[in-house]
């Protein structure tokens, strides 16, 4: 084992659930104690208001926007087009525009709750190039994900050191879904200059940088680093630090990741319908125990499956434990080949924590890996999850993204030594 992966399985096997640590603990919250989960900008910077009728507008709207609204025991939530483990959305999105008409070159802070860019710092011969990429310049736009921690460790503690990157790797999902949606390029990174970036954006340690995603044209030009610091504004109404969390972000953020060759994905889907899938995507909450059919079964994974675009890349491995598909065999698989035949919705309903969800759905995935990069393989993990729920929503079956699961024994089952990264659910 590489030390670097050595690193990431530290805090991978100190955040196990097991029958014993869920009983012991099992995350209750007073739920009126909840942090703040959108971020502001004071008053006084200078504000863009997104209309959805323009396409650049619109563009960047659709990487975050809140797509639901509804009241729990009084309290109002606000749902988005990217899910989140306990709807607790620790994610930020900054992007830097630099180049495009009407809109002055700048980073800006995506201001989820009003629809609006915030812009944070105006640039000149600077720019975030110089902490992501050697000698290239971006005309175009330059998305950072960050996460506001504290969100997501006020209830789930230290195992949120999983949930912030998988939660990334869906707000990146939901970026490559925009970008599709509006014809423009992507590519994703995962290793750059992550805390200096930290620094010099004021984040303190209450929120870090966990990915990058870039839509634009590259011109071989250097930029250089940012000349101002933006001051420190926190993500939250209050604030109470993790020194565990904090510890398992850095350790995970300076080592390579895997690398590969850059490959684009081709889809063809119907882009309207696909509009439509973003827009109305949701977490279901209950299975009818209804089958779906082989086909799609097989055309959702293999669309899951096609090429991420990054150099950075950890490979994640899919099982499948298959209760309710027409005309294949209950079982567990690996890809197509068939580890062991058996209704198993009973046990997986168990290993999920006792979640009916998983008991009942048609089929429940595992996502496992041997990663070199921790922080780099969830974020993958969290990516093609959000794939699963835009390609089973378009061909009308639902999903949940599952993070709690008792890992031990989940491992076991499904014989292997890599380790248990995320669970998913489909059905009807
Ligand atoms: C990383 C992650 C883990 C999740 N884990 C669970 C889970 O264990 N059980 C569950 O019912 N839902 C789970 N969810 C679904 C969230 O509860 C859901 O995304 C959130 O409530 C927002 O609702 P929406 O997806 O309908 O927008 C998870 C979602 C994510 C992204």
């Amino acid at each position: 084992m590489q030390p670097s992966q050595k690193v990431g399985k530290t805090y991978h096997d100190s955040t196990k659930h097991s029958y014993l640590s869920v009983m012991l603990d099992p995350n209750y919250v007073d739920a009126s104690t909840q942090p703040s989960p959108f971020k502001f900008y004071p008053k006084f910077y200078r504000r863009l208001k997104l209309n959805v009728k323009n396409p650049i507008h619109s563009f960047l709207w659709l990487t975050s926007a809140i797509t639901f609204e509804k009241y729990y025991q009084d309290e109002p939530y606000k749902l988005r087009v990217n899910p989140s483990a306990g709807a607790l959305y620790p994610t930020e999105v900054y992007v830097q525009i630099r180049g495009i008409e009407g809109i002055v070159d700048g980073i800006y802070h995506l201001e989820v709750a009003n629809n609006c860019l915030t812009l944070i710092y105006e640039l000149i011969d600077d720019g975030l190039e110089s902490y992501i990429l050697a000698n290239n310049r971006i005309i175009g736009f330059i998305f950072l994900i960050s996460c506001v921690y504290y969100r997501s460790s006020w209830k789930y503690k230290e195992r949120s050191v999983r949930y912030c990157c998988l939660d990334s790797g869906h707000h990146l999902g939901a970026i490559a879904a925009s970008t599709y949606l509006h014809n423009r390029n992507l590519q994703l990174l995962f290793d750059f200059d992550k805390l200096a970036l930290n620094a010099d954006l004021g984040f303190e340690n209450k929120e870090f940088i966990t990915a990058c995603a870039i839509s634009g044209e590259f011109q071989e030009k250097k930029v250089r680093r940012l000349r101002l610091k933006v001051p420190f504004v926190c993500g939250t109404d209050y604030f109470e630090a993790n020194q565990f969390i904090e510890d398992g972000y850095q350790a995970t953020a300076t080592s390579g990741s895997s690398q590969k060759q850059l490959e684009y994905p081709q889809f063809d889907f119907d882009k309207e319908r696909f509009y439509q899938t973003v827009w109305n995507r949701r977490s279901i909450r209950r299975f009818q125990k209804k089958s779906i059919s082989a086909k799609d079964f097989w055309n959702i994974l293999q669309e899951v499956q096609k090429p991420i675009p990054t150099e950075n890349f950890e490979d994640i491995e899919i099982y499948s434990v298959i209760h309710r598909v027409e005309g294949i065999l209950p079982g567990l698989y690996q890809g197509k080949r068939l580890v062991k035949a058996g209704n198993f919705n009973d046990k997986v309903g168990y290993l999920c924590v006792n979640q009916a969800l998983a008991r009942d759905s048609a089929v429940t995935l595992f996502f496992v890996s041997n990663y070199s990069n921790y922080q780099t393989a969830m974020q993958v993990a969290g990516f093609l999850g959000q794939r699963v729920y835009l390609f089973s929503n378009y061909w009308d079956i639902q999903c949940s993204g599952i993070g709690a699961f008792y890992d031990d024994e989940t491992q076991e089952f499904l014989e292997t030594k890599k380790d248990v990264l995320y669970a998913m659910v489909i059905g009807k």
